[in-house]
């Protein structure tokens, strides 16, 4: 049977009807389009479905909707202002926190929800916190640097445009090289 319920989600009210089994996690990605948040395990086990509620990092796989109604939920779509990135965002791009990117979203929501609450953990705390976020792909050094830049203030907001730069100047000398060669 179906149920009328009031999420909250980065600020927006939704107002939906829903099984009173349906996960929080079903609920964002199928319902309202928010795919920023992944499915990994599906038990509870490996953080990629992570969001923050009323200020607790939760899994979402875990979750049921109905139980959110009230509630302040947050996700990776709530965390760029204005066009800006998050700084944990940012970070994360900076520092080649991520490869695949599925873990990625629960990553960040994570370590938002420690900064949030201690903005300057040590290195220690910052890896006790996310051990509960597991990454397939990247060794976790990265994703450690990538907090502890937020932590230590030294994230660049313009490093993707010139990163995105100097890419492009690089493709641009191959497509030289290739004609160079003919000739
Ligand atoms: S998908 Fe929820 S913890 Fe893995
Ligand atoms: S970046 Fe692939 S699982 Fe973490």
């Amino acid at each position: 049977m179906k149920k009328k319920v009031t999420l909250t989600v980065n600020g927006e009210e939704h107002e939906i009807e829903i099984e009173a089994n349906r996960l929080l996690l079903q609920v964002l990605r199928d319902t309202l389009g928010l795919t920023g948040t992944k499915e990994g395990c599906s038990i509870g086990v490996c953080g990629a479905c992570s969001v923050i509620i009323d200020g607790r990092v939760v899994s979402s796989c875990l979750t049921l909707a109905a139980a959110c109604a009230g509630k302040k939920i947050e996700t990776i779509e709530g965390l760029a202002e204005d066009g800006r990135l998050h700084p944990l965002q940012q970070a994360f791009i900076e520092y080649g926190g991520f490869q695949c990117g599925i873990c990625t979203p629960g990553q960040i929501m994570a370590a938002k929800s420690l900064l949030d609450e201690n903005p300057k953990p040590t290195e220690d705390e910052v890896k006790e916190w996310m051990s509960g976020n597991l990454c397939r792909c990247t060794g976790y050094y990265k994703i450690l640097e990538a907090v502890m830049a937020v932590v230590n203030n030294k994230i660049d907001p313009d490093f993707a445009f010139r990163k995105r730069e100097q890419t492009a100047k690089i493709q641009s000398l191959d497509v030289y090289k290739s004609v160079a060669k003919t000739n």
